[in-house]
This record gives C-alpha cells, structure tokens and sequence, in this order.
C-alpha cells in the first residue's frame, strides 16, 4: 500500500478546530484508497512560543523536512495581544518555513461552488487559480529602521526580484493555465510605479510565454485587478503575481466566492527538494477561537490539494466532490465546525 508521512502543525486559535475535521476528512479519504497515513503532530505557534520562548526550532525543521507533507492549519495571536511582537510567529514560524521549504509556488483556487452565496450581485461563473509568488517579494525581511522612535525614523521594506524565482514561477503558472480548458494568464503587478520589479516580470512572462503558444496572456495592475475581482471575476482563469500582491488579492477573492472559510493553499516546492504545505488562506481567527465557529472547509480543501499534489488525485477528487455536494446543501444553515466535518467526510 501507499503510505504518506504526514506532518501536523494545528497552530493556534482556531487552527487546531479546522485541522481535526481536515484530518477526519483526509484519514476517511486515505483508507477508502488503501492509503496508509502516518501523522506526526508538531506544538509551534503563538501559544507555543509563550509556553517556550521557541519559533521554529533547527531540529523541528530538520525533523519536518524528513515528511512527505505537512498539513498546517493557522497561527499567529489576537491582533491587539501585547503578549507578544507583531510578526515573530509569522515571520520566524510560518514564512521560515515558506523561504526554508522553498515553496515557491502559493496556489490558492477560487471558485463559486453551487449554492454559496456572493456578496456580488452578478458573481457569473467564478473559478480561477491564484499562483502567489511565495519565497520572495517584500516578505525576505530585507529593510531596517533608521532612527527608530524618532521624528526622523527612516523605515525600509524591500522587494526582492530575482531571475530565478520568478520565472520559475511564472513558469509554473504558464503550465497550468496549459492544462485548463480556458488557457488564459493574467499577470498581476504595478509596473508603472515598481518599474525594476515590473520590468522583470514583465519580460519573464513574454518570453516564458513563447513556451506555451496555446496560452493567451495579458496584464493587470494591482489596482485595477481588485476592481475586476469585484465587478468581473469570471473573466480570469490563472493570475500570477508576486509574494503581496497575492496576499491581498487572495482574501479579496476568498470574498467573493462566499468567504475565507472556503478558501484553500498550497504551499508547493514544485522540485520536490522538500516538503510542500497545505493551509487555509485564513488565519487563527482569535475572534471565533474556541467557540466551534469555524468553517472547517478551506482546511478540508487544502487536504485535497495535498492529496492531489502527492498524486493521489482519485483520492482529491472525491473530497472536492463531497465538499461540492456539502456546500450546496448547506443552505444557510449554522452548523458546528465538527459538523461540518462530520457531514462531508460522511458526504465522501
Ligand atoms: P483571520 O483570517 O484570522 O480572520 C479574519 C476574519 O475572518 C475574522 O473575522 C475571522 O473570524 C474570519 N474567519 C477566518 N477564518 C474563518 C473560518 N474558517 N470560518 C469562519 N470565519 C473565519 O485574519 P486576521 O484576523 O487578520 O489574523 C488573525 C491572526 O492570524 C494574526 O495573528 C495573523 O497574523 C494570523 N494569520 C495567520 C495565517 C496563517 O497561519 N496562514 C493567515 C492569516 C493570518
Ligand atoms: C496568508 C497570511 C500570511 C501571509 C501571514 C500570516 C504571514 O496572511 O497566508 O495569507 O501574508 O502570507
Ligand atoms: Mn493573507
């Protein structure tokens, strides 16, 4: 039988929630397919570094990258906790291991599944792929403060472009849209302002593009991208963009698509140098934390990517489906988040 080494960081909030009905959806899945899986659960996050003072410990890292996968379900605190400094658990935590796993492709899919309501008018058809530069951008911590405190603090947060990781993925995105019925590619950027940046991404996509005559491609500045999500999002199919462009936009289309608890990623090494993570695009949530609030769907969906991205697509297919079949009959109706789970892992 296959067997899958999986790696468990449920995180904070109401990461561990959504993790346990992703887990009873991926442990269903994987023994209908004779799937042997594994798990081994790790204790990082917000509520962990106030336990020990730890982040992401060299040994923890060694010991995650000896797994095929790592389900990770949010972390981070409460946005007014002075307990603890903005940014350590995401900085040190969960994009360490973004940049350290080289999980260069952040694929977040959007779509309007039948029977989700929008808060759009006239949504028409919604379903497109977000491919999120995920190891560079203004995410390295490449800037400092000068002067910090003062009336003439001096504060820097560069962007970091390179060759390299954006035509790979940009090739990534190319290929996918390849495989899709509509083959279309928008590129996402601000290249009339972040011109150095723009330029190369720019040029990337022309010529990568010469690889995939079958793609059509055009352009989007940021800004003009959020005012197409909201009054036209049907119109895209693959959207490549960099590290925070895809932050922003990827919540604007969660939205849309009748809300961030819908919304799955990957967080994919495409080489397969390392292992890739699944996440929802959400956070901790510490508002609806504790209080089974959660939609546990996007966690659920993320498993699926998992599945899918260890080439147990059969497997990823059938909780999609169960997640369509779900969503479709939920009808307004408030159900716990272990129901939620229950109902599609049931649906499977
Ligand atoms: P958030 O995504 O946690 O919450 C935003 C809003 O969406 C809240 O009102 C929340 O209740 C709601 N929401 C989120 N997930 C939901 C779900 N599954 N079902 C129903 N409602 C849901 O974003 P935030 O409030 O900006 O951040 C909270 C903390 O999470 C911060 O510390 C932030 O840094 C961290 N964060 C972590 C990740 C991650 O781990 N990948 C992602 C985003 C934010
Ligand atoms: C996300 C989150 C993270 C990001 C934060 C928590 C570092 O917002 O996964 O979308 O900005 O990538
Ligand atoms: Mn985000």
């Amino acid at each position: 039988a296959s067997t899958i080494d999986l790696a468990v960081i449920p995180g904070d909030g109401i990461g561990p929630e959504v993790t346990a009905e992703a887990l009873k959806v991926l442990e269903k899945a994987a023994a209908a397919e004779g799937i042997v899986l594994r798990q081994t659960h790790y204790k990082l996050g917000a509520e962990h570094w106030l336990e020990t003072g730890e982040t992401l410990p060299a040994a923890t890292l060694e010991d995650l990258r000896t797994r095929d996968a790592i389900l990770f379900g949010a972390v981070g605190a409460a946005p007014g906790d002075t307990r603890i400094p903005s940014g350590i658990i995401e900085r040190e935590l969960l994009l360490k291991l973004r940049f350290s796993l080289d999980h260069f492709v952040n694929l977040r899919p959007s779509r309007l599944y039948a029977g989700v309501g929008s808060p759009l008018a006239n949504p028409g058809e919604i379903d497109f792929i977000v491919v999120r530069e995920g190891t560079e951008g203004p995410y390295v911590g490449n800037g400092g403060t000068l002067r910090a405190g003062t009336p003439h603090e001096v504060a820097t947060e560069v962007s970091l472009n390179t060759a390299h990781g954006v035509e790979r993925v940009v090739r990534d995105a190319f290929r996918r849209a390849n495989d899709r019925p509509r083959k279309k590619l928008t590129l996402v950027h601000k290249h009339n302002v972040l011109v150095f940046a723009g330029q190369l991404w720019k040029r990337t996509v022309e010529a990568v593009a010469q690889e995939f005559p079958e793609v059509t491609h055009d352009y989007l500045h940021v800004d003009a991208a959020t005012i197409f999500m909201v009054t036209d999002p049907a119109r895209f199919d693959v959207i490549v963009t960099d590290n925070l462009f895809g932050d922003i936009i990827t919540d604007l289309a969660a939205a849309v698509t009748g809300g961030i608890g819908l919304a799955a990623s990957g967080n994919i090494n495409m080489d397969r140098t390392a292992p890739s993570m699944f996440e929802p695009v959400h956070g901790s949530a510490p508002d609806i934390a504790g209080q089974q609030k959660a939609d546990p769907t996007a966690a659920i969906l993320s498993a699926a990517l998992l599945l899918d991205h260890l080439g147990f697509a059969g497997a990823a297919r059938k909780i999609e489906a169960a997640v369509t079949a779900d969503v479709e009959a939920r009808d307004g109706a408030v159900r716990t988040t272990s129901e939620v789970g229950d109902a599609i892992a049931a649906a499977l």
